[in-house]
């Protein structure tokens, strides 16, 4: 990975967090995201101390705050002339309906909207690589979402399992229906079901909350670490195997199926032209 540009969202914590350092490990340069300055700086700092000097450097933004998606765009392009590599990462469960500040619902503006700007506001950097890769942290839990984006995400329909479940859905319909739209480009947009990782994820939501998901992957002795957690990430990013290919799903660094509603073409057209409306972008992609 020397000389490769990576960029990771929701680089403070997790699975992120451990991409971060392994990709760090294999020589990569890194743009670091997330909300934490003192994180950051901490993790950069922990690069640098098994490379020095490496080229890593973490830039603050909160990703459910669209202002802040375009000014972290704009700082990551005058950082860099390319893009290798873009990991869509950061992720966050709401037990409870939150408007984020441009008073969208924080799961779908945190885990879909975010990464959507971010991904079509960086894609000229992606076409200046050789070949670029964008890699998307999905779940198993878009298993039991409908897509019904509209009710899921209102206050008075809120329901916590089917907000999260849709982002994640989201998440897929968006790396599919990108896959289709760079065909015959060389940018890939692959997705990963990390599986049960030991993190924050929900931590949020106060310790039961964050508990049951935690205990819920103990108990199918499932849970992983977010060293192991990252590996599928880190392979997506890095590994010759998975060069050219593109609109897949993989779990363990292997390609799994996803439901059946994640590959509807025709929905995932409907969330894109939604996300450009909500995010006021033009079709970059075109
Ligand atoms: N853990 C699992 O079992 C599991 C399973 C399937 C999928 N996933 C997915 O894996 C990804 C990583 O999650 P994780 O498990 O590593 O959780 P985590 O430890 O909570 O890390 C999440 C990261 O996202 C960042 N983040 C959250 N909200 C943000 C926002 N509004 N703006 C910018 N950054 C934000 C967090 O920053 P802060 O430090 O500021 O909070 C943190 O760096 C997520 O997409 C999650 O959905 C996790």
């Amino acid at each position: 990975m020397k000389g490769k540009m990576c960029v990771i969202t929701g680089a403070t914590s997790g699975i992120g967090r451990a991409a971060a350092v392994q990709l760090g490990g294999l020589g990569a340069d890194l743009i670091l995201t997330g909300r934490d300055e003192s994180k950051g700086a901490e993790l950069v700092r922990r690069i640098q101390r098994d490379r020095a000097p490496a080229n890593v450097h973490f830039i603050r933004a909160d990703l459910s705050v669209q202002r802040e998606v375009r000014e972290l765009s704009a700082a990551i392009r005058t950082r860099c002339g390319r893009v290798d590599v873009l990991i869509n990462n950061a992720g966050a469960r709401f037990d409870t309906f939150r408007p984020s500040a441009d008073d969208i619902e924080s799961t779908f503006a945190t885990n879909h909207l975010g990464h959507f700007l971010l991904t079509l506001l960086l894609l000229d950097k992606l076409k200046a690589a050789e070949a670029a890769r964008v890699i998307t942290v999905a779940s198993g839990a878009h298993g039991s979402a409908h897509g019904d984006f509209e009710r899921t995400f209102r206050a008075e329909s809120y329901d916590r399992k089917a907000a999260y479940g849709n982002s994640k859905l989201a998440n897929l319909m968006f790396v599919y229906e990108l896959a289709r739209r760079l065909r015959g480009t060389k940018i890939t947009s692959n997705a990963v079901d990390p599986g049960g990782v030991a993190t924050n994820l929900g931590r949020n939501n106060g310790f039961m909350s964050w508990m049951r998901h935690i205990g819920y992957y103990a108990l199918k002795r499932e849970l992983i670490s977010p060293g192991k957690g990252a590996e599928t990430v880190v392979f997506l990013a890095s590994s010759a195997a998975v060069e050219g290919v593109s609109g897949k799903y993989f779990f363990r660094k292997r390609e799994i199926e996803s439901s059946g509603i994640s590959k509807d073409e025709a929905a995932a057209k409907r969330l894109w032209e939604s996300s450009l409306r909500m995010t006021g972008l033009d079709d970059h992609s075109k």
